[in-house]
């Protein structure tokens, strides 16, 4: 709780400029009788929103059957992902604003050595097409699954929009992830083929991807065709009658492709994500209700106009850069950028320069970044010219309170609006959030939920708390972006996200309300750590821990951090006669990475003879937290401890 005290004693609000809300998308009028509409009749609401936003060849019958945990939104609709975010903006007779965007830039993508490529809106058009018949040509059809394992490069859009333009669902596994990772993934999805590149560029150095997919696909039957983009022109292996160059085939495929006409329930992709338990979960999202929920918040909440350059840092790997560096972006007709590399490459200075260099507008990115140039010093930002900004978001992890005021003051030079996303890999789009022109903010928090989604703070017994309340927060209507399951397996989908209370969605995560509605988010309140705005599962990294043959049994947990939010620490306790020191510490922590990546690396490896549980035998949890963020001082850190005295000091607390 000592977070959010310090959050709730944030007294500074911050209302919007009225030059700002004169040229909103949603002003204080519009934004209110939305909030009154998707108070009263979410389905409603909703269904006005993919009226007026998204293209459709056939109208849909019903609004939304709700079978609980199942939702099926705009039924019996008809429409296509990659014909709201390319085709329609070809033709002012079908682009939203009347205007053509045939030669509007879509991508601005620039490459961490420097190298970068504007990619029109017909050009991007035209790319997809004939992708999509590489696909086709390749065996996939309607229904099937394709892997991404791709670097930030305008392939990977291109990737994602062919898919979509067949129907085919795509399973995007983030660059960084292991080729155990990825092998896992695969097979969980049974995808058919996998797009990769021979590698990408960071910190300064190409790094490889094909040569990881290579040791996947080994262990993946389900895998029949490997399409290889050419980024690096580092050495790769091309294994005869299963890998093939993207270049080669494109070079030969038409670039006309009728957009595939799906229902609005058809699978668009699959993204996964760590829950409490040792398996990733393969989030499944459809298209019509994903599409309207991510193309009407980034027209509200990100307030997008034509003359936009709008730059979201996120990988396109996590739902962030799905949803608002591709499709939010895209089905607007705005122009996003991409860029490929380290934040910091080759100086720390690298994202100033390129919002100088392209003149972005909009800019939206997570808390750990901003602390991490916060540290860096103001001297980088203060040398580029930011005064195109005219407004920031934040996601991924709360943003305290001082990481906003330096955002708002230093970035966005105190007049650019902040929006703090609240959502979730789950929830396809932003559920809480501020509407720029509308919506008065207070640093530390994601203000209220957007219109027609309907959250609240319940309490351990499923009591929905009135006013002023922390506890658990819940939505209690289904909403269009949310997450239609769990890839194969409903039950564990029941049970992870409904079976806590009735027909309602739990989150995850604490939260505060307060006297003016405004939520203030507490973060993870299950065994799942947020690092650097990542999930990871206590439970993913102590499996791999004990994967591990020096490991008899590990637990992990999380300490707070000044930049990542929150650092992982494993407690292990070794197998007889290994010996607790440095060496074993980096194997483990190599290990951890080989099997999930460099993402889950413990910070830190504390060995102890044995690990501190209850009579019943459950690890103390809070005990371990306590001892990794310096509550409780167990000693010596440096060779075996021993939490047993501890422990029993605190049995009582913790059974
Ligand atoms: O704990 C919340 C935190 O990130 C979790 C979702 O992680 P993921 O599915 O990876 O998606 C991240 C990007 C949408 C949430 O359960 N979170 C996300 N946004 C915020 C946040 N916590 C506080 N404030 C936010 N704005």
């Amino acid at each position: 709780m000592a977070d959010i005290d310090t959050l709730l004693k944030e007294k500074r609000t911050f209302k919007p400029a009225p030059e700002f809300t004169k040229q909103a998308n949603w002003n204080k009028r519009t934004t209110s009788e939305h909030r009154k509409l998707g108070e009263k009749n979410p389905t409603k609401f909703w269904a006005k929103m993919a009226k007026e936003n998204v293209s459709w060849f056939t109208p849909w019958k019903k609004d939304l059957e709700w079978k609980p945990p199942f939702a099926k939104w705009f039924v019996g609709g008809k429409t296509n992902v990659s014909y709201n975010c390319l085709d329609r903006h070809l033709d002012p007779k079908t682009s939203p604003g009347g205007v053509s965007r045939k030669n509007k830039a879509a991508i601005i993508w620039e490459g961490e050595p420097g190298d970068t490529r504007v990619i029109t809106y017909g050009q991007l058009h035209r790319e997809v097409c004939q992708f999509a018949n590489v696909l086709k040509e390749q065996g996939v059809k309607r229904g099937d699954r394709v892997c991404l394992y791709m670097p930030m490069i305008p392939e990977l859009a291109v990737a994602m929009l062919a898919c979509t333009r067949i129907g085919a669902a795509h399973s995007i596994v983030f660059g960084g992830f292991s080729a155990d990772a990825l092998r896992d993934r695969i097979n969980d999805a049974e995808a058919k083929l996998v797009v990769t590149s021979d590698g990408g560029y960071r910190k300064g150095a190409p790094f490889a991807l094909k040569a990881t997919v290579d040791k996947a696909v080994a262990q993946t039957p389900c895998v029949e065709k490997v399409i290889v983009v050419e980024r690096t022109k580092q050495p790769v292996e091309i294994v005869a009658g299963r890998d093939l160059w993207y270049h080669e085939l494109m070079a030969l495929a038409s670039t006309k492709c009728a957009p595939a006409k799906l229902d609005a329930e058809n699978p668009l992709f699959i993204l996964y994500t760590s829950g409490t338990t040792g398996s990733p979960k393969g989030i499944l999202h459809t298209t019509g209700g994903y599409l309207t929920h991510v193309t009407t918040t980034f027209k509200a909440i990100f307030d997008i106009k034509d003359d936009d350059v709008y730059w979201c840092t996120a990988d396109i790997g996590w739902i962030t850069g799905h949803s608002y560096v591709v499709y939010g972006p895209l089905a607007n007709g705005a122009t996003t950028v991409m860029y490929e590399g380290t934040p910091t490459h080759p100086g720390p200075d690298r994202w100033w320069d390129l919002i100088e260099k392209w003149g972005v507008t909009i800019f939206y990115t997570a808390p750990t970044a901003i602390r991490t140039f916060i540290r860096l010093g103001d001297e980088h930002p203060k040398a580029h010219d930011l005064s195109s900004l005219r407004l920031l978001g934040s996601v991924g992890e709360p943003i305290n309170p001082e990481a906003w005021m330096w955002y708002h003051r230093v970035i966005g030079n105190k007049k650019c609006p902040i929006v703090d996303t609240w959502w979730q890999t789950e929830t396809g789009g932003i559920m809480i959030s501020s509407i720029p022109g509308a919506v008065d903010t207070k640093p530390g928090s994601a203000t209220k939920p957007f219109p027609g989604v309907h959250a609240d703070i319940f309490d351990e017994e499923g009591n929905s708390q009135k006013g002023e309340a922390g506890g658990f927060l819940v939505l209690k209507h289904p909403w269009p972006g949310m997450l239609r399951g769990i890839w194969g397996d409903p039950k564990r989908f029941k049970e992870t996200y409904w079976g806590t209370y009735d027909e309602t969605y739990f989150a995850g995560d604490g939260a505060h309300r307060d006297k003016s509605g405004y939520y203030w988010i507490m973060g993870r309140v299950d065994d799942v750590m947020n690092v650097s705005g990542h999930r990871i599962g206590t439970m993913e990294v102590e499996s791999a821990l004990v994967s591990s043959p020096d490991v008899a049994e590990a637990a992990v947990v999380g300490r707070p951090d000044d930049i990542t939010g929150t650092a992982i620490v494993a407690f292990v306790s070794p197998i007889g006669g290994t010996d607790a020191n440095d060496a074993l510490v980096d194997r483990l922590k190599q290990h951890v990475s080989k099997e999930i990546g460099a993402i889950a690396r413990p910070a830190e490896i504390r060995f102890t003879t044995a690990l501190p549980k209850t009579r019943s035998g459950k690890i103390m949890r809070r005990l371990l937290r306590d001892i990794a963020s310096g509550k409780e001082v167990a000693g010596d850190t440096s060779t075996l401890e021993d939490f047993s005295v501890l422990a029993k000091l605190r049995e009582s607390d913790e059974d």
